[in-house]
């Protein structure tokens, strides 16, 4: 249902917004007060134009107009217009600017019609124009055209290009109009707060070349990098990411829906707490700064604290003290009042409705997560040092359920080594992702869906990464002294295994169809079904999963290759060392999909056919796909009858292209799910491919 006036006024205060409405318009076709003689000074505007959160009726727009050399403005006029020369404006409002938001500006433009592209820009006072925005409005809820839009994350912009964004546009340019994209769905780490300085690693990173794009005003040195340490910082740290010109040219082109992920706070934060590998450092005052600049540099339909009494674009930061938490509730949440005014300080978790197909919802993977038990000191005892990034999936179960493992029958030890070890998590309760508040409002939000597609914005992945290395050859099979599969990475839900299999085993029981996640956050692509079993237990699909993989920022084929030395004996695990002058190849890919002695057969024979003989099937019967060396985006069609993800992977983006498209694509791949009933069982397709596939088949 489209916005009253009254609405619009009421939702564009809550969002800390002026309001644009089209009686706002002094005549149709009439030049702005602004517009009159505007010079487009894109140098006085240096982060560029932005818009957010589509509805059919509505979108948000932003820009940032702070003091250059004498150059100062204190007001904005901003113009919606049907078409780019501005000759059909259809709204027009003024917005005042001020240093308490960092010379940021919100407007909601309301009073729109559904499925339209619109043009928008921003005019101060002296008549200097910001660059031309385009945006969209969502389809009506009755709409029954595909949706169609593309989601990324993890952009590292001190540390690589946005080559994925030059080329997203390119291809939108020549697409169709029917087949373009509505809008970019970002599923965090739109920065990363771990900053190093180039004098900090002239060696590089990897394989890349370290950027002087963030200095942080302020800032603490940690090791040999940077962390933000209050708002000044962290607006230091968009303001510099947002000087990126790929990133400038995609948020001027389309909406984003964005969701942040851990860098937009602390690499290892939950909730208001950090921790940089030495224990866990209260940082409430820091989770309230990250909040206010994610509140001022991210135009979106969030509501700030509710009943702040500042002014209408301001961010009411709450007082907090850097506090221990010392009680927590049964899902992990820290009773602290400090922490509870920093978490609920801005609420991101929200849904949107794209037409007759699509229900987004969109849920914060850190801000009211348990504490993860990676971090605990007391399992830190059950790390093995032989096989790097793989812990044990059998006691990683055991740990993450805590008490209510096995029924609410735990074991009181854990074998770990040829030894009984205490479980430190016997009386503790599960680990939460959500906490209790959001899954209350995610399932009933799931369940009231009538959408045929329910699509969770899920900034971290649930598909399992395992393999075999109980099936290791009896020469190396010391090495992982334990009976059961491996599991890499921790962190996302597939280490928060109770509340994802109770999420996914209610999807099912409850009939839930159309049930898909897109998720970011493991520098990898990744297509499968969800189960909350695998083999030896059988499959029990309840829905599907697509993980981008990064814009930008590294991935782990590329960090193994430099931590992975050349004489580790498990190093045919992780990487492929063809005959020379070859480069390296993705073995883990294989060991992935395949199991450990695929990899090792390849590496003994270089021939793909013979490792695929030595295949374990029960390895990864939910995996469709999987490449954690890829870098790119995904590009979403949501049809009535199937739901397509497209994967664009380019080549590694060392450098910026001097290519207008971006330059060249290593492959794209295409996946599809035909929409089931609920009670039936999803099932995933591969439908097109190009390019070669980094041993991922
Ligand atoms: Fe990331």
């Amino acid at each position: 249902m489209a916005m009253t006036r009254r609405q619009a006024i009421k939702s564009a205060a809550a969002f800390g917004a002026a309001l644009a409405w089209p009686s706002m318009v002094l005549g149709k076709g009439r030049a702005g007060d602004g517009k009159r003689g505007a010079v487009e000074r894109r140098d006085l505007f240096p982060q560029g134009v932005a818009s957010a959160d589509p509805h059919p009726d509505s979108v948000i727009l932003w820009t940032r107009r702070p003091p250059v050399g004498e150059s100062r403005a204190a007001l904005l006029a901003v113009e919606v217009a049907e078409d780019a020369a501005f000759a059909h404006v259809v709204s027009r409002t003024r917005a005042a600017l001020s240093a308490d938001a960092d010379w940021t500006c919100r407007v909601l433009a309301a009073g729109l019609r559904p499925s339209r592209v619109y043009w928008y820009r921003f005019v101060d006072e002296h008549g200097f124009a910001s660059r031309t925005g385009r945006t969209m409005t969502a389809p009506a809820e009755t709409d029954g055209q595909p949706v169609r839009f593309a989601f990324v994350s993890c952009q590292n912009v001190t540390q690589g290009a946005s080559n994925a964004y030059r080329r997203m546009i390119w291809e939108d340019e020549r697409a169709a109009e029917a087949d373009r994209l509505g809008f970019v769905l970002h599923l965090g780490d739109f920065v990363y707060e771990i900053v190093w300085y180039p004098e900090d690693r002239p060696q590089g990173m990897y394989d890349r070349r370290i950027r002087d794009v963030v200095r942080y005003p302020n800032g603490e040195k940690i090791e040999d990098f940077h962390v933000p340490t209050d708002l000044e910082d962290y607006r230091a740290l968009y303001r510099g990411y947002l000087t990126d010109p790929d990133l400038q040219d995609a948020r001027a082109r389309w909406p984003f829906i964005c969701m942040w992920d851990n860098h937009e706070f602390s690499w290892k934060g939950w909730q208001s707490q950090q921790n940089f590998g030495s224990g866990v450092r209260p940082a409430q005052t820091r989770k309230v700064a990250a909040n206010q600049a994610w509140f001022e540099y991210q135009p979106a339909r969030v509501e700030k604290v509710p009943g702040a009494a500042a002014g209408a674009d301001r961010f009411a930061a709450p007082a907090v003290r850097n506090v221990p938490i010392e009680r927590f509730d049964d899902h992990g949440l820290g009773l602290e009042d400090g922490n509870l005014a920093a978490i609920s300080s801005l609420k991101l978790y929200r849904a949107f409705r794209f037409g007759a197909n699509v229900e987004l919802l969109l849920t914060d993977n850190r801000s009211f997560r348990s504490e993860p038990m990676g971090d605990h000191p007391e399992v830190a005892a059950f790390d093995q040092p032989n096989v790097p990034y793989f812990d044990s999936l059998e006691i990683a179960e055991v740990l993450d359920a805590g008490r209510s493992f096995a029924g609410g029958r735990p074991p009181a030890t854990i074998p770990f080594g040829g030894a009984e070890k205490a479980n430190p998590r016997r009386t503790a309760p599960p680990q939460s992702m959500l906490g209790a508040e959001q899954k209350v409002w995610f399932l009933a939000r799931l369940r009231a869906s009538t959408a045929r597609w329910r699509l969770w914005g899920n900034s971290v992945a649930m598909l399992d990464w395992r393999t075999d290395l109980q099936n290791l050859p009896p020469e190396l099979r010391a090495k992982w002294p334990f009976a059961g599969y491996g599991l890499m990475g921790t962190g996302d839900w597939a280490s928060y295994r109770t509340e994802r299999n109770e999420i996914l085993d209610l999807v099912r029981h409850e009939n839930l169809a159309g049930f898909a996640t897109l998720a970011g956050d493991r520098h990898a692509f990744a297509a499968g079904l969800l189960s909350a079993a695998l083999p030896p237990s059988p499959l029990a699909p309840a829905g599907v999963e697509f993980i981008v993989g990064s814009i930008s920022a590294p991935g782990l084929f590329e960090a193994m290759s430099y931590k992975i030395s050349k004489d580790h004996p498990l190093r045919a695990l992780y990487l492929h060392q063809p005959p020379a002058p070859a480069p390296l190849e993705p073995a883990i890919n294989c060991t992935l999909l395949h199991g450990v002695r695929a990899s090792l057969e390849l590496q003994r024979t270089h021939d793909r056919e013979q490792a695929l003989k030595a295949s374990n099937p029960e390895v990864a019967p939910h995996l469709a796909f999987t490449d954690v060396g890829g870098h790119g985006y995904a590009v979403v069609r949501a049809g009535a009858d199937d739901l397509e993800v497209e994967f664009v992977c380019v080549v590694r983006p060392l450098e910026k292209s001097d290519r207008p498209d971006g330059g060249p694509l290593a492959y794209r791949i295409t996946h599809r799910a035909r929409r089931w009933a609920g009670g039936a069982a999803p099932r995933l397709e591969r439908t097109r491919v190009e390019g070669a596939l980094p041993l991922s088949v």
